[in-house]
């Protein structure tokens, strides 16, 4: 099993009706956390992580996302001429190489499941990464930092989970867990949205992920599971027996920026995390009390 992983699939086809109008003509992985698109936040904590090749599962026709990390001649031309030096840097930083860059398309929104599975000949045989955008983490090092570190040890199938109130259980995937040591909770199941009374614990799944290529046998199966969904929960249930599953308890902030609370809450904690805009903003927030 191999304990490198160089690829990461973002998928980023979903209708964001949870934050509509704002997503009406834009993929809701654009919506900005401060300064930068939700999904240069998910790239740059890949790129922390060690990720080369990144995997774009977009609807069809949709390429601002892509238009986001190629380069912009006319923008840096622009921005040298007025000698906009810092400008010039952070657009240039969001550049990824074209080499380093694979599109797939979800043809149909039919789940998380199946999105992961129209990445699957661009990951190949290999352990790859699934980043879900709308679950920002506040942490430093980044949470996919964090991930592999663990994944080095433990291999496998590897989640980052957090406990949430039994109440809530029903939005998310929930581990049956075996054992536990450290951040790590050896899993023997998992289950997707289940009733709060029937889950098998609290500790639900966050959008990281670190799987290994078997996923895609199940996961081609088209199964339907909650919602009517093919989900990537319930391929990850069927590897069990052949590819081990732990719990990744991250330290740090999840924000849920797939609803307007856990966006406005993500720009805020962001902005109050930067040095150059922590003072101005603390006095913004307290002139509206
Ligand atoms: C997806 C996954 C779920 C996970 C959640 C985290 O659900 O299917 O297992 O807990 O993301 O955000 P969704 O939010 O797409 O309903």
């Amino acid at each position: 099993m191999a304990r490198t992983v160089r690829k990461v699939v973002f998928p980023v086809a979903g209708l964001g009706t949870r934050v509509l109008p704002a997503t009406k003509a834009m993929p809701k992985e654009m919506l900005p956390v401060v300064d930068r698109p939700l999904i240069q936040h998910a790239v740059d904590e890949a790129r922390e992580a060690g990720i080369t090749t990144f995997i774009f599962v977009v609807a069809p026709r949709r390429t601002i996302i892509l238009d986001h990390f190629s380069v912009a001649p006319v923008l840096e031309r622009v921005l040298k001429a007025r000698r906009q030096a810092e400008e010039l840097r952070v657009v240039r930083e969001t550049t990824l190489p074209k080499s380093r860059i694979r599109r797939a398309v979800q043809s149909k929104p039919l789940g998380l499941g199946h999105a992961v599975w129209c990445a699957r000949n661009h990951v190949g045989n290999d352990p790859f990464a699934v980043i879900l955008v709308d679950d920002l983490i506040q942490s430093t090092p980044g949470c996919l930092s964090g991930m592999m570190e663990a994944y080095r040890e433990v291999g496998g199938n590897l989640i980052a989970v957090e406990d949430v109130p039994r109440a809530l259980v029903s939005r998310y995937g929930v581990l049956d867990v075996e054992s536990e040591k450290g951040r790590l909770a050896k899993a023997r199941g998992i289950v997707e949205k289940p009733k709060p009374e029937e889950a098998p614990s609290t500790l639900t799944v966050v959008g990281r992920y670190i799987l290994q290529p078997q996923i895609f046998k199940h996961l081609a199966r088209g199964q339907r599971g909650a919602g009517g969904e093919i989900q990537l929960t319930d391929g990850i249930a069927a590897t069990l027996g052949e590819v081990p599953l732990h719990g990744y308890r991250f330290a740090g902030r999840r924000f849920d920026c797939g609803n307007k609370i856990g966006l406005i809450a993500a720009n805020v904690a962001y902005g109050l995390a930067r040095d150059d805009l922590r003072e101005g903003l603390r006095a913004a927030i307290g002139a509206l009390e």
